[in-house]
């Protein structure tokens, strides 16, 4: 069996180190890759899907398994469900209409109120709306949240305080185009003050599998503060997981989820991503994700004991069931380690050093390459992932913080207090 994997990210390469120690090192390519992965790598346009069919062809590949969501939206999936040279083969990651979950927060939030899915309470308006919009805002009470409907890499939620900034916001997304297309629809909804955690599923549409919680952290700073970011570091498990709260997550959320597809004839083979705020003990759904978490994924595929590879193959052929995967109740702890300037203009090309015989974590590539000198450098804002582990939170901790000192490149930077938080927390 050969698997590829789509994706050039942090959450790309530890699927691809899961899967690797799966099916043995030759079985499974990578594209395009990072400098992590170069040795397996293929070069290649994402959304050019011909180009990654002929990957899959030239290389016998026998499963697909897609990371990231641009080419989920853009309908990667119909592509492979639909060329009859393809038909044999799993691909994993759902169609352009089920990636409309992520790709349109309006269509998620009306879903969401349709199936009654507790969320915050909202309005939806397009462009023509304008003063629809503002009306609606003067309403609400402080914070705002203001939200670009489509695709925007974490540049589309604005949270604030000031009206005239909420106001000035709606305008850069309607008339200013700062998001494109991404800001031609927006939701506005209500500020719901709790703790977030990531919640993840495998399912065929109508089965499901959950795997283990995770929390992440999005903002560039220290105590939450500064701008977002694709997300800074993560933890599982979280602590923050009682019986009550995640019957409360299937019942409410995970299981009405999959009962609207079924209604609406939508299939879902893949992942999904609730991203839920907790407040008092109950879950609230703040968006989908047709796809595994970045940087979640680098905690959650750790902990998973039993095959990926496996669980890949019962989402395809209906065996997701019964089907029981297998977990390790081991903390891990993620750090990001980005680029001088990210989540603005960073810098790139800087030479890194890896002391890899002192390191104990795992270690995951983001924005790396390997240079024409053969050097490892950074290529993105968000370069690599340090992955402590251990017995309790902490000890995962000391052990990414520690791993951190042996790696170098001009301008790394990186929060020192992921994790904190949960510590503090007295459950
Ligand atoms: N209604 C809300 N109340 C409080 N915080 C929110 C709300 N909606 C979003 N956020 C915050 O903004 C972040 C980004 O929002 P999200 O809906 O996840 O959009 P995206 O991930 O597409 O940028 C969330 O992770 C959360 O921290
Ligand atoms: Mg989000």
């Amino acid at each position: 069996m050969k698997a590829l994997i789509l994706g050039s990210g942090g959450r790309e390469h530890a699927i691809f180190y899961k899967i690797q120690q799966e099916l043995g090192e030759n079985n499974v390519l990578i594209t395009p890759g990072n400098g992590g992965t170069a040795k397996y790598s293929i070069k290649s346009d994402l959304n050019d899907f011909t180009q990654i069919k002929n990957i899959v062809i030239e290389n016998n590949i026998d499963v697909i398994i897609c990371g990231p969501e641009q080419p989920l939206a853009n309908g990667i999936g119909d592509f492979f469900n639909n060329d009859d040279s393809l038909n044999k083969k799993i691909f994993i990651g759902p169609t352009q209409r089920a990636a409309k979950l992520e790709s349109s927060k309006t269509f998620a939030k009306d879903f969401m109120q349709q199936y009654q899915i507790p969320t915050a309470s909202f309005a939806n308006f397009n462009k023509t709306q304008f003063d629809e919009a503002k009306r609606f805002l003067e309403k609400l009470t402080t914070p705002y949240v203001i939200k670009a409907s489509g695709l925007a890499a974490g540049k589309g939620v604005v949270i604030t305080e000031n009206i005239n900034e909420a106001i000035e916001t709606i305008t850069d997304f309607f008339y200013k185009n700062t998001l494109g297309d991404a800001g031609n629809e927006i939701v506005i909804e209500e500020f719901i003050d709790g703790i977030e955690m990531s919640i993840f599923i495998a399912t065929n549409g109508k089965d499901y599998v959950l795997l283990p919680e995770a929390k992440d952290y999005k903002k560039i700073g220290e105590g939450d503060s500064g701008p977002n970011t694709g997300g800074m570091g993560s933890v599982s498990p979280t602590n923050l997981l009682n019986d009550d709260l995640k019957n409360n997550i299937i019942n409410k959320i995970i299981e009405p989820t999959l009962f609207g597809l079924q209604n609406m004839n939508i299939p879902f083979n893949g992942f999904i991503f609730f991203g839920l705020m907790i407040k008092n003990n109950e879950p609230y759904l703040l968006e989908y994700n047709v796809r595994l978490g970045d940087p979640e994924t680098q905690v959650v595929v750790p902990r998973l004991e039993s095959s990926l590879i496996e669980l890949c193959i019962a989402i395809n052929n209906g065996s997701l069931k019964n089907y029981k995967i297998k977990t390790n109740e081991s903390y891990h702890c993620c750090i990001t380690l980005a680029s001088k300037g990210y989540p603005n203009n960073y810098e790139k090309n800087k030479i890194i050093k890896i002391e890899n015989e002192k390191i104990n974590s795992l270690i995951f590539h983001g924005g790396t390459q390997i240079d024409s000198n053969n050097n490892l450098v950074t290529s993105g804002g968000r370069v690599l992932y340090v992955v402590g582990y251990g017995d309790s939170l902490r000890a995962a901790q000391s052990m990414a913080y520690d791993d951190i000192n042996k790696i170098h490149f001009d301008g790394i930077y990186y929060r020192k207090d992921i994790g904190d938080d949960i510590l503090k927390m007295k459950i």
